[in-house]
């Protein structure tokens, strides 16, 4: 006798690709029919799409969400010498585009309730920086961070807000605003695993600034206009007419996803807390139920949910992670090393110690599965399996 399992791995993007297979494949052969592989009429068409999607001026594609950093910190003229903050507790691209230009990254720390840039330890940081060029806060997991604050500081230091909104299409701040509107520019990945993701890399810059638009066109084909001619040392970042043609097909679902990825996180929240757990408004404290849920976004603001991660006492963290394994469930950790305890960081002078809230983070969050085609079975079993193991370590 064969017994039934179910198993939910942390993603699975065939299952969304089943939905639309044919229409996929027919703007895929267009493309290639056309032989028009380098920008042309589908990469113009979704950057007016997404610029219409987010609610911007202007939107220019790029290869990836890492290039659209790059490209936005050349395009503000960061160099060497210079200092940009940006959170520790992120993807190392957010930090990586600042160092590949010779300029300095400044960590900060976060906020437990969101995991996004403190603002309190961002206003304190700035204080010690001599030659501060911009901020990069991130959208991590698809939630906003306090762009309220951020873009007030800003203000006051009189620098650029770059919003890495890689993981956050479609996220709106507390204002209701989509973010990547309200920052100078606005940086966004289409790697498949994102809610809007390619057939491969690809990304896109946000801007309401003419000027900055024009010149990050330029930035991405080597610096030309006109073409042969340079006035700026650029870069080779297009984003490829496939992946455009792919996410034209894509994008009208975008929000049918978002939907399906809320509503997914709202079964997950009852089922925990239910069992006993709270948000992560909330400290570990060694009382109760020791499971925090991710803290929702209150109205108009929107969460995506690119990613739902939950956050449990450091000693069971892994323990938890074999446990789901153990039981055909897949999980990442988002991200077990900060950024300023990476090797490749440490001529900057950061050590273990400096960002607390960023370290305890890293060794407490646990990804589970919540892309919009899970079945409420599966979500159960993710579910049960946590709560069941959290249960016997109390
Ligand atoms: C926060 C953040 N920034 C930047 C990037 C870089 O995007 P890409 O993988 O498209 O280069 C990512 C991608 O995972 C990310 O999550």
């Amino acid at each position: 006798m064969t017994v039934a399992t179910t198993t939910v791995p942390l993603l699975d993007l065939k299952a969304q690709h089943a939905t639309m297979r044919e229409d996929i494949a027919d703007a895929i052969a267009e493309v290639v029919d056309s032989q028009w592989f380098i920008m042309g009429p589908n990469v113009s068409a979704l950057e007016e799409e997404i610029a219409e999607y987010i609610g911007v001026k202007h939107a220019i594609g790029c290869g990836s969400g890492s290039d659209a950093l790059l490209l936005a910190l050349m395009a503000i003229g960061v160099g060497h010498g210079d200092e940009v903050i940006c959170p520790s507790y992120t993807f190392f691209a957010t930090a990586g585009a600042i160092y590949r230009l010779g300029a300095k990254p400044v960590f900060v720390d976060l906020d437990p309730t969101t995991y996004n840039i403190c603002t309190e330890s961002t206003r304190e940081k700035a204080a010690t920086c001599t030659n501060l060029k911009a901020i990069i806060p991130v959208h991590l997991y698809g939630q906003s961070c306090d762009l309220d604050g951020v873009l007030e500081l800003a203000k006051e230091l009189n620098i650029p807000v770059i919003e890495d909104a890689a993981q956050a299409i479609g996220t709106k701040d507390t204002q209701g605003n989509m973010v990547g509107t309200r920052g100078l520019m606005g940086c966004f990945s289409f790697f498949p695993s994102k809610n809007l993701g390619g057939y491969g890399d690809g990304g896109i810059v946000t801007t309401n600034d003419d000027e900055l638009a024009d010149l990050l066109r330029i930035l991405r084909v080597h610096g030309s206009k006109p073409k042969y001619y340079h006035k700026y040392s650029g870069v080779n970042s297009r984003l490829d007419a496939i992946q455009a043609a792919v996410l034209r097909v894509k994008l009208p679902y975008l929000e049918s996803w978002h939907e399906a990825r809320a509503k997914n996180a709202a079964i997950y929240d009852e089922l925990f807390h239910q069992a006993g757990a709270i948000t992560s408004a909330n400290a570990l404290t060694g009382e109760g139920f020791q499971l925090r849920t991710p803290a929702a976004a209150k109205l108009p603001a929107r969460h995506i949910y690119n990613q739902y991660c939950v956050r449990v006492p450091a000693k069971d963290r892994d323990a938890l992670r074999e446990q789901l394994k153990a039981n055909d469930i897949g999980t990442e950790v988002y991200y077990p090393v900060p950024l300023h305890m990476q090797e490749c960081f440490s001529d900057l002078g950061c050590k273990e110690g400096d960002l607390p809230w960023t370290e305890a983070a890293a060794l407490e969050t646990i990804a589970l599965p919540i892309y919009p085609e899970l079945t409420e079975e599966q979500l159960r079993h993710v579910a049960t399996t946590v709560i069941d193991f959290m249960n016997s370590r109390s």
